[in-house]
């Protein structure tokens, strides 16, 4: 006997009807999901959106993404789409009462060629733009104007090393953020110093490597005055995601102001003062991984401007941040975290505590593996904590306040 022929017509009443329950139960599931994933694409101040080119590099990359995005879009919606409906109009609705297989068909000969066809034409329509913009993104721009830096990624911060005059050395050496005259285009070679690290400002252009032993280019250029922020985005280490970056551009005025304050010298501090009293501990626990620029004692020869593994701090206090870019020097004036560079230097309150703490153990408060021998090479990595005394962290943080 056929157990089809068993059905009764409530068996049949019920089939045409519960099968639906477990599906609108999913259902809900997957609305919620998507609905979740929508609104987590709503964020309005999202600094890493990478739909919001502000530079003409970034705008490029745009230029190729939208249409290309919309594209796949509609291939999406009409695969899952089709995907949906025939799983819905040809589910089984006996509610397992009848497991036999639907009549099976095999291949529409116009459909099965029009789907290999029409991804293969999509695929040939993109790549020529595809190329044409990856060629234009690899091409550094040329001319009096334009800016080198130097970027050296490092387990767990950026190192920029500008070099004015074009003689192959670096003029001006900073950390974590850099900054750039609005509407210039800065051309970048990007480097590591030990592991691969990846360079990334989405509003100013897409991701770039860097590797150890090879240069890599990427140009970056602002169309306006901001703050432009980034992160490190290959994982590099106990530290990853606390290698953030910034960038900020300014009018060339500024621009002009700054480098002029990065080449000069560090001050001196007055003897007798707690700032004399915070350089002799910065010579004596600093300054065998720190530089600042000048600072020359007897023990302290020939110190190159480069330190290798650790920032250069002759201008500390023009940096608004430390650290991989994780702690603010100074709290953001009225609170303001997108802040222009200048307001934030001139008006923002220095956070006194937050430097204290960090110098009082570094790794308590950023992860880092600064013992020796943790790693392969036998090196550290990170700020060790110094066990610094309180007095000597005051005079410290009274010596890097006058590093402006
Ligand atoms: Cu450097 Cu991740």
């Amino acid at each position: 006997m056929n157990h089809r022929e068993l059905a009764t017509p409530a068996i049949e009443h019920h089939a045409r009807t519960v099968p639906l329950r477990p599906f609108r139960r999913s259902s809900r599931g997957l609305l919620a999901t998507v609905g979740l994933l929508a609104l987590a694409g709503c964020a309005s101040d999202a600094p890493l959106d990478t739909f919001k080119p502000q530079g003409p590099e970034a705008q490029t990359i745009q230029d190729l993404a939208v249409p290309v995005f919309l594209v796949a879009g509609v291939v999406f919606v009409l695969v899952l789409g089709g995907i949906l409906w025939l799983s819905l109009k040809y589910r089984d609705r006996s509610h397992g009462e009848d497991p036999t297989d639907p009549r099976q068909t095999h291949g529409v000969i116009p459909l099965e060629i029009g789907w290999t066809i029409v991804p293969a034409l999509i695929l040939a329509v993109i790549a020529p733009f595809t190329v044409v913009t990856i060629l234009d993104l690899a091409d550094q721009p040329e001319g009096p104007e334009v800016i080198d830096v130097t970027v050296i990624g490092q387990q767990w911060w950026w190192e920029y090393q500008y070099d004015l005059d074009d003689d192959g050395e670096p003029d001006i050496i900073t950390a974590n953020e850099m900054v750039i005259p609005a509407g210039v285009p800065v051309n970048l070679h990007i480097e590591s110093r030990d592991v691969i690290h990846s360079f990334w400002i989405p509003a100013l252009n897409g991701k770039k490597d860097a590797v150890p032993g090879r240069t890599h280019n990427l140009t970056i250029e602002a169309d306006d005055p901001g703050q432009y922020r980034g992160q490190c985005t290959e994982f590099c280490g106990l530290s990853h995601a606390n290698m953030r970056m910034r960038v900020y551009a300014v009018d060339q005025a500024e621009y002009d102001t700054w480098v002029a304050g990065q080449l000069a010298p560090a001050p001196v501090p007055e003897a007798g003062t707690p700032a004399a009293a915070g350089q002799q501990t910065f010579i004596q626990a600093c300054s065998s991984c720190h530089v600042i620029n000048g600072l020359e004692p007897e023990d302290y020869q020939g110190a190159p401007l480069v330190s290798g593994a650790s920032p250069n701090l002759t201008h500390f206090m023009s940096r608004t941040t430390y650290a991989g870019a994780i702690f603010e020097t100074y709290l953001p004036p009225d609170g303001d975290e997108d802040a222009q560079y200048l307001d934030i230097i001139e008006n923002g309150q220095f956070d006194r505590a937050q430097l204290e703490a960090w110098l009082r153990n570094p790794p308590g408060e950023k992860p880092m593996a600064p013992t020796p021998n943790e790693y392969s090479d036998g090196l550290g990595r990170g700020m060790p904590n110094l066990n610094l005394s309180e007095s000597q962290i005051d005079e410290l943080v009274a010596y890097l306040e006058t590093l402006e």
